[in-house]
């Protein structure tokens, strides 16, 4: 898979999603489904999202013990969705079953990419209330190195933690990046942000984009705009 525009369908109803994709009359943007979508519509939103033509990521980040999460991963990995992802602090044990979870009895499977700290976190927080020590990069590239080692395809994070994850894990594991806002554009309540085009050039492999598209008077423009900035 080359680089691309993940529009991020952050709706609480499938009513609001078909309304919003059905302005893209001539392309199939990859769409992400996070938790908000799935639990309100269930798997049905997938199926027919699927149907329309999309490629999804669905964003479940899953975290219980091996066996759980592997029978889970197994279930949505019948979903037919492209990409899916879990939280790597569920450590390597977990993150080698849902691998296994989610492969086809024809060996096939979606990209599997971990969660590593949730950009919510801060560095004074992770110490205090999980009692994870060290500097925030340093705990963030260790993850990446488990789920790498693990054998996931790559991580979600900062696009200014992409090049760092690229030198430790490799280039050809992925880093899927959302806090992207145009130049011009709201940050809103996104901390780090970084265009499109920054994030191309420091090697982002997909960007993660919500309210720059969702929230814009003309989303099928705004979407353009990241592809011609990302991907061109
Ligand atoms: O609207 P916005 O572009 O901020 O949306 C970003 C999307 O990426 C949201 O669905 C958000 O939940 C998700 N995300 C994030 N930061 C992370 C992980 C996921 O913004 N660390």
């Amino acid at each position: 898979m080359g680089k691309d525009v993940i529009i991020a369908c952050d709706f609480d109803s499938a009513e609001k999603t078909f309304a919003f994709l059905d302005r893209f009359t001539g392309r199939k943007p990859f769409v992400k489904i996070g938790m908000e979508l799935y639990y309100a519509e269930g798997p049905a939103i997938v199926r027919a999202i699927k149907e329309r033509g999309h490629k999804i990521f669905l964003d479940l980040k899953l975290h219980d013990i091996p066996n759980t999460v592997k029978k889970a991963m197994a279930v949505l990995s019948r979903l037919d969705v492209d990409m899916t992802n879990l939280h790597a602090g569920g450590t390597r044990p977990m993150m080698e079953a849902a691998l296994e979870g989610l492969t086809r009895p024809d060996g096939t499977r979606p990209l599997l990419i971990a969660v590593t700290q949730l950009t919510s976190t801060d560095e004074e927080t992770m110490h205090r209330d999980l009692l994870v020590t060290g500097k925030m990069e340093d705990v963030v590239m260790h993850y990446a190195s488990c789920a790498a080692t693990a054998g996931l395809d790559g991580v979600v994070c900062s696009p200014r933690e992409a090049e760092a994850v690229h030198a430790r894990c490799g280039r050809t594991f992925l880093t899927v990046t959302p806090g992207v806002r145009f130049a011009d554009g709201d940050v809103g309540d996104q901390k780090r942000v970084m265009t499109p085009a920054e994030a191309k050039r420091i090697g982002s492999d997909y960007i993660v984009v919500g309210r720059p598209i969702t929230a814009a008077a003309d989303p099928c423009a705004a979407y353009e705009r990241c592809v011609a900035e990302f991907c061109d």
